[in-house]
């Protein structure tokens, strides 16, 4: 067997963890062995505690470690583009975290130096990898809830603190970056469409000044897609797909529980006995499969789950919808 491919991690965040690197332990593929923060100390507090068996004082320590063959980076939003250039240039494969760009064309930038470097460069919608997705999609494809006429999301939790990276637009704070991205790419992925136009409202927190509410409607081409988010209302998420004869709703869409199995609800239309169809998926860790397609992609030199092609799409229509905003108008997407 090939020696398993060591991972390097940049930055002691909170995702990393809780979720992303708990979900990396016993694989046979690959192992997380470094993990650098701007503070050697925490490092190698967190390094011990998580088992990691190499901790640097500084990304770039990491970054130039010939050992390390592919990097995750859940840095701040507005550090995405910049070190995974860092990365590329220094010949790693990057996974890094949503969104991948606050400007889809800073995209082109990574594609060329992945392109050159000949190396696996994506984006860590984890979601991509989860099997109720791929489900969902599959149900899609087979024309299950017949024509899809309509699609609809919602995603919210409560966090004020002034101190998140979420609550500091210089960093890509606000709902629709955060979590306006997730009903945005989930749709693109189920109904494998790109948007022609998108308009939207926004309101903004007048002490964060970023965006704590929104509403938004996209043209998907006879398919209308609508989603709400929020920062500041109480946490809760669905994704529902609209048939001619079936309703799809996605009960736990973004963050999927590793310990339930999730299900897949069809409704038929009865809905003064509601009893919808449940499609229940065996167990699984999202993050866990997201780092498993990844790993494979660069070992059986196969696409990564998310390309920077696919992250580009998704930034301009997050794009556009702050430019509608901003306009008061629809915004067509290019
Ligand atoms: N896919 C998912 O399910 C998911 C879920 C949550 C978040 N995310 C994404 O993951 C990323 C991190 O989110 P998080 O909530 O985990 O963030 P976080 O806990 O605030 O961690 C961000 C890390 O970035 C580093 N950093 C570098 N410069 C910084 C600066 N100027 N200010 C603050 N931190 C700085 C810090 O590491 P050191 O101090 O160790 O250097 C910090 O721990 C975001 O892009 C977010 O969108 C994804």
């Amino acid at each position: 067997m090939n020696k398993k491919l060591k991972w390097g991690v940049l930055g002691v965040a909170k995702i990393a963890r809780e979720k992303v690197i708990p979900a990396m332990a016993n694989s046979d593929l690959y192992e997380v062995y470094g993990l650098a923060s701007r503070d050697l100390d925490k490092a190698t507090a967190a390094a011990r505690e998580m088992g990691i068996p190499k901790a640097y004082g500084s990304y770039e320590d990491l970054i130039n470690d010939p050992e390390i063959d592919v990097v995750y980076n859940p840095l701040p939003n507005d550090l995405h583009v910049p070190y995974t250039l860092q990365c590329i240039r220094a010949g790693k494969h990057v996974l890094c975290e949503k969104p991948l760009a606050l400007n889809a064309e800073e995209i082109d930038e990574l594609i060329r130096a992945r392109d050159e470097k000949g190396l696996k460069v994506g984006e860590a919608f984890m979601v991509a990898s989860n099997p109720q997705w791929i489900k969902a999609r599959e149900l899609v494809r087979k024309n299950y809830l017949g024509k899809i006429k309509a699609v609809h999301g919602f995603f919210s939790y409560f966090n004020v603190n002034e101190d998140n990276i979420r609550n500091i637009p210089e960093m890509g704070g606000g709902g629709i970056w955060d979590i306006g991205c997730y009903p945005v790419f989930t749709s693109r992925f189920v109904l494998e469409k790109e948007p022609g136009r998108v308009v939207s409202m926004l309101e903004f927190d007048p002490q964060f000044r970023t965006d704590k509410l929104g509403s938004v409607l996209i043209d998907f081409h006879e398919i209308q897609m609508t989603f709400t988010v929020s920062t500041q209302l109480t946490p809760y998420q669905r994704m529902l797909f609209y048939g001619e004869e079936k309703i799809m709703e996605i009960r736990i869409p973004f963050n999927a529980p590793a310990d339930q199995k999730n299900e897949i609800l069809i409704h038929d239309g009865n809905f003064l006995q509601p009893d919808p169809e449940k499609i229940v998926l065996p167990l699984s860790n999202q993050y866990t499969e997201q780092a498993n397609d990844f790993s494979k992609a660069i070992l059986e030199d196969r696409e990564v789950p998310v390309s920077l092609e696919n992250a580009q799409e998704n930034a301009k229509v997050l794009q556009a919808i702050f430019e509608s905003d901003r306009n008061e108008r629809w915004v067509n997407i290019d």
